[in-house]
């Protein structure tokens, strides 16, 4: 008998399996981005598909109990913590069908926002160890944990350590995927004894010689998790290299056969213009012409002019570096005076983008207006009315908001990168292909070309409109992507649970429960 053949007689590959997926953010009960969208819809295709997911999510200080209807299912759970332990109350809400358990500590978690607090670190080992001490207080044996982001980087670390010999997590899985490898979570050596982890120490790759000492959370799930996926394949393969792996890359190439790039969907039942209740007139693809109604209602709210020549632009996004509104801020000038273009631009974040994006919008008050706050019913309009919707990011994971835009008719333009390169073909006037427009290089110049060839575009009506049906028609839902996953699950659960080889070679596992540990 060949190896082949031994091994897929030894494959598991139960119908249904239990799936604990942990998240900090997750729509519609706390959002700052992205990933509160995937862990809010992802879930929901996987339980369609016959799988018993369930999330784990912290009880923020504002989402109210009464409100959401959330039932108490634990009074006092025991959390190890540090030297001793922390009690957490557990309520559980329901997405459609998938159980949400909510992780409730007032100490850490009765805040106005989710994250940049002093002890977030401290927070999000509370919520991630408590999301496993959850599962087998409930008796419930996950045959994955599936970790997001940062915040639940130790959860693989913990499982390959700490649990290696409790019987319960015995044939757990863990996949962790990377919404976003720009938040790593870098803390001092004082968080190992709070993570439980001090004897088993710092960890030092030969090519990461900026890690000693630190407890790096990303770096951490990323060499635990038996398996990692990212949100895009452009982007799976982007991070492996030194210009887009965020410092990490060397050890994705070591894990780079255990790597995968599953494209998100998004939630087609939110984001559907033809049973959309926040804009003034629905639509779908035969009624492409009924948009127009939005698209005025768009401009009277925003108080901007009806009467112009050329196309509607749109932003909508955190405003963080990653975004690039320093080229939008550049263009937003030369589209206003010579494209005629008005712009909408809807976003939350950082102090020094908003008073860049302040500043166009005061010189140019006939086409330029700017919204600083999360505003779910505008950014409904926005997308229901603008002609373009503009995502020019530095570096994008996934991004969400360009197939939004194209179920909604709006043409996207966006730079090539990441998910964005993944579901944005520029439009080439020769073959007629494409279904947006994009640009390569980082340049306000390349996004201007780009955004002039689009404007022009606009203007050959019946272009437009193979554009926007070519948008309006593609399957975005999560129903493949869903599959991707519980493909994933299954090479997880089939592996040895062991770090590879080749990664282990080149780490050391350096001692942490020293007083040199201890002494600041
Ligand atoms: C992060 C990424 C974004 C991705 C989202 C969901 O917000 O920046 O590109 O779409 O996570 O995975």
């Amino acid at each position: 008998m060949n190896a082949n053949a031994s091994a897929s007689r030894m494959e598991t590959r139960p119908a249904s399996l239990r799936i604990l997926f942990l998240s900090a953010e997750v729509f519609p009960y706390a959002k700052t981005g992205g990933l509160a969208d995937v862990a809010g819809s992802l879930p929901k295709a996987i339980r369609r598909l016959g799988h018993d997911i369930r999330i784990v999510m912290p009880r923020y200080g504002f989402i109210e109990i009464d409100r959401w209807r959330l039932k108490k299912v634990i009074d006092a759970l025991s959390v190890p913590f540090g030297e001793g332990s922390e009690i957490a109350i557990i309520y559980e809400a329901r997405l459609d069908d998938v159980p949400v358990y909510m992780v409730d500590n007032a100490r850490f978690f009765d805040r106005d926002g989710i994250y940049a607090y002093p002890d977030d670190a401290e927070r999000f080992i509370f919520f991630s160890r408590a999301a496993l001490e959850l599962a087998k207080a409930l008796n419930w044996q996950p045959h994955i944990v599936h970790c997001n982001d940062w915040h639940t980087g130790l959860v693989p670390n913990w499982l390959k350590t700490i649990y290696k010999d409790d019987p319960f997590w015995k044939q757990t899985r863990t996949v962790f995927t990377v919404h976003n490898l720009a938040y790593q979570g870098v803390y001092g050596h004082r968080i190992l004894e709070v993570a439980g982890l001090a004897h088993h120490g710092f960890i030092a790759h030969p090519q990461l010689a900026h890690w000693d000492h630190v407890v790096h959370f990303m770096g951490r799930g990323l060499i635990y998790a038996d398996f990692i996926t990212t949100v895009s394949p452009r982007y799976a393969r982007e991070i492996l290299t030194p210009e887009f792996g965020a410092g990490l890359d060397p050890i994705l190439r070591d894990r780079a056969d255990t790597l995968v790039g599953i494209l998100n969907g998004i939630d087609v039942e939110e984001w559907n213009p033809a049973t959309d209740s926040y804009i003034p007139r629905r639509y779908d693809v035969a009624s492409l012409e009924a948009r127009a109604e939005n698209r005025r209602a768009l401009l009277a709210d925003v108080g901007l002019p009806e009467e112009s020549e050329g196309p509607v632009l749109g932003f909508i996004g955190r405003l963080t570096e990653q975004k690039g509104i320093d080229l939008l801020v550049q263009v937003a000038e030369d589209a206003a005076r010579y494209l005629d273009a008005r712009f909408v631009i809807l976003g939350t974040g950082e102090e020094r983008w908003q008073s860049m994006i302040e500043a166009v919008a005061e010189k140019h008050p006939e086409h330029v207006r700017a919204v600083f706050t999360f505003n779910n019913p505008l950014a409904h309009l926005i997308y229901a009315g603008v002609d373009i919707l503009l995502m020019p990011s530095r570096f994008e994971p996934c991004g969400l908001n360009q197939m939004i835009a194209m179920r909604y008719g709006a043409v996207p333009l966006v730079r090539e990168v990441g998910g964005l390169a993944d579901t944005v073909q520029d439009f080439d006037p020769r073959t007629g292909e494409g279904n947006g427009f994009s640009f390569k290089e980082y340049k306000a110049q390349a996004l201007y070309t780009a955004l002039v060839r689009a404007a022009e575009n606009w203007k050959h009506r019946g272009v437009w409109r193979t554009l926007q049906e070519r948008g309006m028609t593609t399957d975005f839902s999560w129903s493949r992507s869903a599959r991707q996953y519980i493909e994933v699950y299954y090479r997880a659960l089939n592996t040895s649970g062991e770090i590879p080889e080749r990664l282990r070679e080149k780490l050391a596992f350096l001692p942490g429960a020293t007083e040199a540990t201890k002494t600041p």
